[in-house]
Order: structure tokens, then C-alpha cells, then sequence
């Protein structure tokens, strides 16, 4: 058997792949795979106004959000959000390599305004959340990125801010509830807690969107793609992701099935828990981020001093047990297992009993 911690894309329910193979094989009974239909048929759009209506429902999305499934991955939200926001300033709170890029890439846009980078955690390799900084109020936004993916630390809270605030929550999104009001814009790419690649949400509060109709790219442009006159049309300006919106509709009424996010967060919290106990317990391994800023989705661990030499041997271990995608991303080394929501309780516990198992032969 096989255990998949890996960051990205990851584990999906089983009953969001089973269900997917059957609409690719035929689609609402209509003797037609998903793959074949046209976007504009009457089903195809009862799948995109429910996938809508489950995010609304299970983040409590007020009604002044518009929700749109896009293509082009975060790191496309990454300019398209300074695009439609920026004006003359904006700040950003630079946690990883993500957050890092996303702010470069609003400063390459000279022409909209000034970047201000109001705190990094890059003096520690990223193992932080920086605390204790100032917002500045004279920005147009406050960017964060609630989970970093590569250095395993996360906000854990929703952040006050006295300017829009804008979330890349690409990998810990429906991990936990979430008071959306408090933002003005929530992105990130599909392929973590909510689908497989290929489809990106953008939740934004309308009133934010105050530059001249007309003045971007039409694509990069957030109103082009909701129509409150024609609400079927929301996300379907041109062809959307079919495959993997379809997946995420799947994914989401598994998450609605198991709780909502209250259970997902009660689950991850129990998983973590787990996973990060027996790496403090354990004298071979040892974490790599603060313990107060520990990331439910991304745990990262390296062999303890005195063990260094035994990392690729505890791999070949862990392998051969059937543990997938535990390697650390290069910039951290060691290891990192990522229990986003679909990840069973079952795989942390058989990667426990290695770890547990390795001391034993090793310690
Ligand atoms: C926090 C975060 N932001 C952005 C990205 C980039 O996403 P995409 O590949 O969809 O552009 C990733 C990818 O892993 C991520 O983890």
C-alpha cells in the first residue's frame, strides 16, 4: 500500500476520482463523456452554479464575493491581483519562496505604484511568521500567503488589517474555517485541499474593483469574468477547466459529507498532532519551523545532530514501506510530509511506525 504525502498535487478522496472516471465516461446520463461536452450545455452549468454554491457554503461566504475558476495557476494571480488592485502602493508580508515571488512579481509593475516589503522571515531561512510589524495604511492591499508549502509555517488566524487584505491560500484552503469577510481577495491553485491542477479560485470582494472598465487586458480583468445579469455565465467568459472543476465540485461534496471545514480542521489538527509528536519525541528527527508556527498541511523534519548521515538510509526505509513524496523541498533539505485533506489519518500513522521502527534499528 501506498502512502502519499506529497505537496502538490496531492491525494484527492477516493470518491472525487471514482466519480470524475465515471462523468469522463458519461456525463449526467447523458451518454457523453465530460471531456466531449459543450460548456454551454444546461448540465454542465448546474455543475458550476453548485460547485459555486458549495464554496459559499462551506467557507460562509458573504454575498458581496464573487467566486471564478480560472486557469493559469496562482502564480498567474500573482501579477493579475496588482493589476486590478494597484494603483499607487502596495505591501506584502514575505514568508517563502511564494509569497517572495508574488511580490516580485508586483514590483516588475513600475507602472502602477511602489512595493513595500513590510517583514520577511528570509533571516531564518523562512521558519518563521514574522510578528510584530507594521501595515502601512497609504497601500491599495496587504499581501500574505497563509501557508508556505516549501518551509511548513502558516498563519494561523484570520489577520486584522486596516487596508484590503489578499490571501494566497493555494495550500491550506478549506484546511480550516475561514472568516472570508475579513479579506477582500482569497486565491490559490485548485491542487492541494480542493482538486487536482489546472484551476485556480479567485473569491473577491466586489467593491474593490475600481479600476476603469475597459483599462486591463480582458482576461486579467476579475469583472470580466462574473455577470450579475447572467449569473450562468459566471466563469465561463471563455472555455473553463472543465476536468478539473469537475473534480473540485467532486471534492467539495466530500468535504460538505465529512463535516465541512470544522471537520476537516479537527482532522488536521489530530493528524498534525500525531506526526509532529513523534518528532519531538523521536531523538533521530527534528523539526524545522517555530513550534507556535507550525503548518497543519506541511511538516517539515530533518535528521537530528549526530544522524545527518542517515537521511538517505531512513528514505530508502521509508520507501520501501510504501511512503511517497516525503522528500524536503531542496532549499530545506530532510523531509517534508504534506497531510493536506484528503490525506488519511492512516498514512500518518504508518509513517509514525517507520520513523518509530528506524529508531529502533538506528538509535
Ligand atoms: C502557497 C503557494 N502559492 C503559489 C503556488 C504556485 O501555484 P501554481 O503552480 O498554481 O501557479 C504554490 C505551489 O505549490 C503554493 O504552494
Amino acid at each position: 500500500m501506498k502512502h502519499n504525502f506529497n505537496a502538490g498535487p496531492v491525494v484527492l478522496p477516493k470518491e472525487a476520482i471514482e466519480a470524475t472516471i465515471n462523468a469522463i465516461r458519461d456525463f449526467a446520463g447523458t451518454g457523453i463523456g465530460l471531456l466531449e461536452i459543450s460548456h454551454r450545455t444546461p448540465g454542465w452549468e448546474k455543475v458550476m452554479a453548485e460547485t459555486e454554491q458549495l464554496w459559499r457554503d462551506l467557507l460562509n461566504i458573504p454575498d458581496n464575493y464573487r467566486i471564478l475558476f480560472l486557469g493559469g495557476g496562482a502564480s498567474t494571480q500573482f501579477y493579475s491581483v496588482p493589476m486590478n488592485l494597484m494603483s499607487k502602493k502596495s505591501a506584502y508580508l514575505v514568508t517563502g519562496v511564494w509569497a517572495k515571488k508574488a511580490a516580485e512579481e508586483a514590483q516588475k509593475l513600475t507602472n502602477l505604484g511602489t512595493v513595500e516589503v513590510v517583514a520577511s522571515s528570509k533571516d531564518k531561512n523562512f521558519n518563521y511568521i514574522p510578528k510584530g510589524y507594521t501595515i502601512p495604511t497609504d497601500a491599495d492591499y496587504f499581501h500574505i500567503t497563509t501557508n508556505n508549502t516549501i518551509y511548513g509555517t502558516e498563519i494561523h488566524v484570520d489577520l486584522d488589517s486596516p487596508i484590503n487584505l489578499v490571501a494566497d491560500m493555494s495550500s491550506d484552503i478549506m484546511s480550516r474555517p475561514v472568516d472570508v469577510s475579513k479579506y477582500a481577495l482569497i486565491y490559490g491553485g485548485a491542487q492541494k485541499n480542493v482538486g487536482p491542477a489546472g484551476v485556480t479560485f479567485v473569491i473577491v470582494r466586489e467593491d474593490i474593483l475600481k479600476k476603469e472598465k475597459g483599462s486591463l487586458p480582458t482576461m486579467i480583468d476579475y469583472r470580466t469574468h462574473y455577470d450579475k445579469e447572467a449569473p450562468n455565465n459566471n466563469s465561463m467568459f471563455n472555455t473553463p477547466p472543465v476536468l478539473p472543476i469537475y473534480t473540485m465540485y467532486e471534492t467539495l461534496k466530500w468535504v460538505k459529507a465529512n463535516g465541512g471545514v470544522e471537520g476537516m480542521y479537527k482532522r488536521n489538527v489530530e493528524k498534525a498532532a500525531l506526526l509532529y509528536d513523534e518528532i519531538d519525541r523521536n531523538p533521530m528527527f527534528v523539526g524545522t519551523a517555530e513550534k507556535e508556527d507550525r503548518s497543519l498541511m506541511n511538516v517539515c523534519f530533518v535528521m537530528n545532530k549526530g544522524h545527518e548521515d542517515k537521511e538517505d538510509a531512513f528514505m530508502a526505509f521509508a520507501k520501501e514501506r510504501g511512503m511517497v513524496g516525503i522528500k524536503g523541498h531542496r532549499s530545506v533539505g530532510g523531509f517534508r510530509a504534506s497531510i493536506y485533506n484528503a490525506c488519511p489519518i492512516e498514512s500518518v500513522k504508518a509513517l509514525v511506525a517507520c520513523m518509530q521502527e528506524f529508531e529502533k534499528m538506528n538509535g
